[in-house]
């Protein structure tokens, strides 16, 4: 892991290793598969684009039934904060009428977005709707909706890597790094 790291205009300060990030996907999978193993239906793994790729696929690596993939674009950052306003910039590619849905996020942090896909997702039909988060900043978490998977929680800090980005940078770093 780098000591520092520029994404863009902004300093970033190691934060988690990519072995710490892979041992809390272990433990939110094991969740995961303990509350589907008996399902009969194929659950609908819904990626997030573009911040849980990488989450995405090191959970399904480890799911013991079987999903279908599909995915969302959704968007409500800039730069480092919430614009508090949810838009879907590019479709659903599934029908998820009469589904069981497993949201895949990377980070829930004021839930806005969460709020807006679980209604979403409800009113297109779908049957169940449950979240499955890498990370979660309770301290800015100001929703009610419950998140039922969570792979480890943070502090209210702004993070790069693994997917997440800065300004669309750094998403490409296997390690998780904070704002300096
Ligand atoms: P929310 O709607 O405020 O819960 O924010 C959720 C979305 O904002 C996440 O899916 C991320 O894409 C983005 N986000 C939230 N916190 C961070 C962060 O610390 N770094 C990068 N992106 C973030
Ligand atoms: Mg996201």
């Amino acid at each position: 892991m780098k000591s520092v790291v520029v994404v863009s205009d902004k300093v970033f300060v190691p934060y988690l290793e990519e072995s710490e990030i892979l041992s809390a996907i272990n433990g939110v999978a094991a969740q995961v598969n303990a509350a589907y193993k008996n399902t009969e239906s194929i659950p609908v793994l819904l990626c997030t684009l573009n911040g849980a790729i990488l989450f995405c696929a090191d959970l399904m690596k480890r799911l013991e039934f079987e999903v279908e993939l599909a995915s969302i674009k959704v968007k409500s950052y800039e730069g480092t904060s919430s614009t508090g306003n949810v838009r879907v910039t590019s479709a659903l590619t599934t029908d998820v009428r009469d589904r069981d849905v497993i949201i895949c996020e990377d980070i829930v942090d004021t839930g806005n977005t969460i709020e807006f896909m679980v209604s979403y997702l409800k009113e297109l039909g779908a049957k169940s709707v449950r979240i499955c988060t890498m990370l979660m900043k309770p301290e800015a978490y100001h929703k009610d909706i419950h998140i039922d998977f969570v792979a480890k929680e943070i502090p209210n800090r702004f993070i790069v890597g693994y997917g997440l980005d800065y300004n669309e940078c750094g998403r490409a770093l296997k390690d998780i790094y904070v704002l300096k």
